[in-house]
């Protein structure tokens, strides 16, 4: 059987009450000369993440259907940074300005779709910022603007009496009229593909940069009676990187944004202005953090964690409760509840502490276990070791775990009391509840509940006398 013709034609995309397919243009390709740096200026990293990472993240957030990102300077180095990402990777291989820039995408792109330009160095623009522009940009122009107090370096956002946007003049071509309009060009803009693609095929390098610069499509927009509709940003959102001085303000304004999110979330941060997250934070309830702590890639805080002044953690979990005391740092450690840590702890990759365990000044731990209640609380190494629970590992106790070639395991058992000052040569066994005398260099397994003392005999010589000076 036939199917009745429709009675009405079916919306095309982008017509009818769907939204058109969202295309992101990243502009990537500058070199960033002002840097000083071999990195590719997109890959300095803000809050522990690449730039452009900020601004892929972003676009996803929009729900891109694509996202195309134009790159040049350190092409191949930029691309493996983000090799596994569905990303279209577009070679602008000289840079004859933004409009170039895009015009390099526009070939990937239909006709239907709302294209939405982004910069790689301008990292902390948000997504709710863009959603208006991405949604006026299926019909209209759609232009992001900020009014700063000082608008030097960026194209001036050009209006006529009735407030329409007549066009962009960029600083260098501007008058000096013009240079005193506060109201700037963000960059990021939004419109229609089909009519994106027709005006940057106008566009000249008729200016003092001999640049095909993008904002001459406003202008040309203006001609077409396409609307024009301006959407207003942040300073914050809009701050582009061009020199480190301008990424250390980038990565405060983020770490301060980061912090207030953070404490809205329940963190109890002293103080959120001495605090650096440079990755992922997952906290339990009334976990706090005092001044000066930078935690780094993923770190995650029980219940009650407490952090203290001065600590540095890496890829670390810690449980329940457990406190790490001042100027400790941690790296790779997994950390059961009711530990206590530091202060001036060092806590390498392989650190596994079980509930109640505790690690003290000066001591440093590498791919160690220590089973529960078991100490190291004072001055030393602990490395390749697996320890039982409630084993006293007395100060200046050392895991001689190293030979010069190979590494070695220490075994100590539980209930095992190590005195002090003892060197435990690997590959060697302490058996439960054995006590090793103070001082003693253990270079076989010394058997469960003895006591195994390795130094020589104190003696002590009557009548002896020092020497005199003849
Ligand atoms: C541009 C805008 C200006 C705006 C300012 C906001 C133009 C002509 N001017 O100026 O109105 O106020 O941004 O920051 O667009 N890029 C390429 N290929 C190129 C040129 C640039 O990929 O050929 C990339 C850069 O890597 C950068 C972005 O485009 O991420 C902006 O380029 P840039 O040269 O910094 O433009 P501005 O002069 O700052
Ligand atoms: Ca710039």
């Amino acid at each position: 059987m036939k199917r009745p013709p429709p009675t009405q034609p079916t919306p095309l995309k982008g017509q009818g009450g769907r939204n058109p397919p969202l295309h992101v243009v990243i502009l990537a390709a500058g070199q960033g000369t002002r840097m000083r740096s071999s990195l590719p200026k997109v890959l300095h990293a803000v809050g522990g993440k690449p730039m452009l990472g900020h601004v892929l993240d972003t676009a996803q957030a929009l729900e891109a259907a694509a996202v195309h990102v134009v790159h040049g300077h350190g092409a191949e180095q930029v691309r493996e940074c983000f090799e596994g990402r569905e990303l279209r990777w577009v070679l602008q291989a000289q840079q004859l300005g933004t409009a170039h820039a895009l015009q390099q995408a526009m070939p990937d792109i239909p006709d239907e779709a709302t294209v939405l330009v982004l910069y790689g160095d301008v990292p902390l623009v948000r997504a709710e910022i863009l959603q208006p522009a991405v949604a006026a940009g299926a019909r209209a122009l759609a232009l992001v603007t900020a009014v700063l107090a000082d608008p030097k370096g960026y194209g001036r956002i050009l209006r006529d009496r009735k407030g329409g946007v007549r066009g962009i003049v960029e600083e260098n071509d501007a008058s000096p009229a013009q240079k005193k309009l506060r109201e700037i060009n963000t960059g990021f803009l939004a419109a229609p593909a089909g009519r994106l693609r027709g005006w940057l095929q106008k566009v000249k390098n008729d200016n003092v940069k001999r640049e095909y610069y993008l904002t001459d499509v406003v202008a040309l927009a203006v001609k077409d009676r396409v609307r024009i509709v301006t959407v207003a940003a942040d300073e914050q959102d809009i701050l582009g990187v061009n020199d480190r001085a301008q990424l250390a303000q980038v990565e405060r304004l983020f770490q301060q944004r980061q912090a207030e999110c953070l404490l809205r979330a329940g963190l109890a941060l002293r103080d959120p202005a001495r605090f650096d997250l440079r990755g992922e934070l997952v906290f339990g309830r009334d976990a706090a953090i005092d001044v000066n702590v930078l935690l780094e890639g993923r770190v995650v805080l029980g219940e009650g964690v407490r952090i203290g002044a001065g600590c540095v953690l890496r890829d670390c979990e810690i449980g329940d409760g457990s406190e790490v005391l001042p100027y400790s740092v941690l790296q790779g450690a997994k950390i059961g509840a009711g530990c206590q840590v530091g202060p001036f702890a060092r806590l390498r990759p392989g650190t596994v502490l079980a509930e109640g365990a505790r690690v003290g000044n000066f001591v440093e731990t590498k791919n160690a276990r220590l089973g529960a209640g078991s100490k190291a609380n004072h001055l030393s190494y602990v490395g390749d070791a697996e320890v039982g629970r409630d084993v006293n590992i007395g100060a200046g106790t050392i895991t001689c775990n190293y030979d010069g070639a190979n590494k070695h395991k220490t075994v100590i058992e539980d209930g095992a009391f190590i005195g002090s000052n003892t060197a435990l040569v690997a590959p060697v066994t302490v058996g439960a509840d054995a006590t090793i005398g103070a001082g003693s260099t253990v270079t076989r397994n010394a058997p469960a509940g003895q006591l195994t003392v390795t130094r020589a005999k104190q003696v002590s010589i009557e009548g002896w006398r020092r020497p005199r000076k003849k």
